[in-house]
């Protein structure tokens, strides 16, 4: 296990600053910014193509960084992980394939979901932008109907909110909210949604779970799980994973066509490699990228993924409670224990709190964190320009959330 101290020591800006905006990004430590120079200094070359010794290290790495990150951060195998830029990416790349068939060989395959007259997509009001309007997008483009589930005012989502049928074919929702911190229990819905209809495909939006607490994809029982690399991970930007279950990646007509992903070409037609997740991978990717994430993947699970979790609770604990004993501060979410804390005061602008912590170093992100129907849903879109989160992570202490409460303590 990895101490606190080691791990401030090797993001150096945690010395110059509260870093408090874990769920926007995370600054990358100095090990896996180590496995990138490595790459481009001593074995910068393609992957999958050269023959020469560096390209075929480069190769290997960034194969095995694939296994190391479904591994760790999903537990899920290699050939159910496809490469992303991003989660938003991840959600992009299955709304194509349920929009598109299969083409191979020159066949159209069965679809991945064979829509019909009054189908339904769910997804919630809890949603990032990219969690909503793409799946809005498929229900507009193929005429099926959208249905938005709405949470109590704790903003969990729970399994009874959900109304499915033999028509609800595919749903979304997140993991973890990015804009109030609640963490929802997926593995539960998703039993509930499966009872209810077992042919509906489920999608999580995973950008704030990995890296941030142990996730297992086959124990949540999800489709479809799509995170970034560069928030819970500690990965590099331009990064992320999508995992689809493997009896679906099967059907997925890939988004992007090119170099790379192919086993034969002709005029007639053309054969997709047959091991699926490199189906995916069109280009030439990010490649230090992915080695990046790799070793980060490493460097979480060297930390200990539950005691990033323990200790990203106890620390939004000591927030929570704080905030609680001032009379002008409305807080968000649930009072679970829980890594990520949003609220307003009363009579401040959100981005104006945001800035006056900015005078102290202390760095939150203020606004509608992308979740637009979310905050209007709370009523604080106009009345606060949305509010205010304090995100943490495993390297944030004790003394930097009493600092935190005492900065907000003076503006109040
Ligand atoms: N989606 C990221 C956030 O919540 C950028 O800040």
């Amino acid at each position: 296990m990895k101490t606190v101290e080691e791990v401030r020591n090797d993001i150096p800006l945690t010395k110059k600053y509260i870093y408090a905006d874990n769920g926007a990004t995370t600054p990358v430590p100095k090990p896996v910014v180590a496995a990138m120079d490595e790459y481009f200094l001593d074995y910068c070359s393609n992957v999958k193509r050269g023959t020469y010794s560096i390209a075929q290290k480069a190769s290997l790495e960034w194969e095995n960084a694939r296994k190391k990150i479904s591994e760790i951060l999903l537990k899920c195998s290699p050939e159910e992980l496809i490469f992303t830029r991003n989660c938003t990416e991840g959600a992009a790349i299955v709304s194509y394939a349920l929009e598109h068939s299969l083409f191979n060989d020159g066949k159209e395959n069965e679809p991945v979901i064979k829509w019909e007259n009054h189908d339904r997509i769910v997804s919630t009001i809890m949603e990032h932008h990219s969690n909503f309007m793409t799946w809005l997008r498929v229900a507009q483009h193929l005429n099926l109907g959208f249905d938005v589930v709405k949470p109590k005012k704790d903003c969990k989502l729970t399994p009874e909110l959900f109304e499915i049928d033999e028509k609800t074919n595919f749903v979304s929702f997140q993991h973890v909210s990015n804009a109030v911190g609640t963490v929802h229990d997926v593995k539960e819905i998703i039993k509930t949604i499966k009872e209810k209809n077992l042919k509906c495909l489920v999608f999580v939006d995973g950008s704030q779970g990995p890296g941030h607490m142990p996730v297992n994809v086959k124990d949540l029982g999800c489709d479809f799980y799509s995170f970034s690399g560069h928030k819970g991970p500690l990965g590099p930007q331009g990064t992320g994973g999508l995992y689809v279950k493997k009896e679906l990646i099967e059907k997925m007509e890939p988004m992007i066509l090119g170099g790379g992903i192919i086993s034969d070409v002709s005029e007639n037609g053309y054969r997709l490699a047959d091991t699926y997740s490199k189906r995916f991978d069109a280009g030439t990717p990010n490649i230090a990228g992915m080695i990046g994430l790799g070793r980060a993947a490493e460097y979480v699970n060297e930390i200990g993924l539950e005691n990033i979790e323990k200790r990203e609770k106890k620390l939004g604990r000591i927030l929570l409670d704080g905030l609680k004993e001032m009379k002008d501060v409305e807080i968000y979410g649930s009072d679970d224990d829980r890594g990520t804390v949003t609220f307003n005061i009363k009579g401040w602008r959100s981005h104006d709190v945001s800035l006056a912590l900015d005078e102290k170093n202390i760095l939150t992100r203020a606004g509608h964190h992308c979740c637009i129907p979310l905050m209007k849903f709370l009523g604080i879109h106009e009345k606060y320009g949305g509010n205010v989160r304090v995100s943490f992570h495993y390297y944030n202490t004790e003394e930097e959330v009493k600092k935190i409460i005492e900065a907000i303590g003076e503006l109040v």
